[in-house]
């Protein structure tokens, strides 16, 4: 939905706060042996030094099927940095 802000500095890692809206309807997962669901949201993005980079931004739990389809309002949870000074 939004870049917050984004961290450039002169040979720095680069950093960016965005808020996400994550809508998922996960209920085809539950089965009756499901204890629950794991779930994460990751960037996946090129840069001239790694084909695939991949960041965790968020993740959750689901621990019913009641519960599996949702709606979220929220900042990415965990720091979005990359390695080096690179990201757009
Ligand atoms: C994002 O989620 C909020 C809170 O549920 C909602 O009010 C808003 O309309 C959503 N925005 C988009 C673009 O879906």
């Amino acid at each position: 939905l939004n870049i917050n802000w984004f961290q450039k500095e002169a040979n720095a890692n680069d950093e960016v706060s965005m808020t996400l809206n994550i809508s998922a309807d996960l209920s085809s997962l539950f089965t009756w042996n499901t204890k629950q669901v794991f779930v994460f949201v990751a960037a996946e993005y090129e840069t001239p030094q790694n084909a695939l980079n991949q960041v965790s931004l968020w993740d959750g739990i689901i621990p019913a099927k009641e519960h599996a389809k949702f709606l979220i309002h929220t900042t990415n949870k965990y720091r979005f940095i990359d390695q080096a000074s690179v990201l757009p």
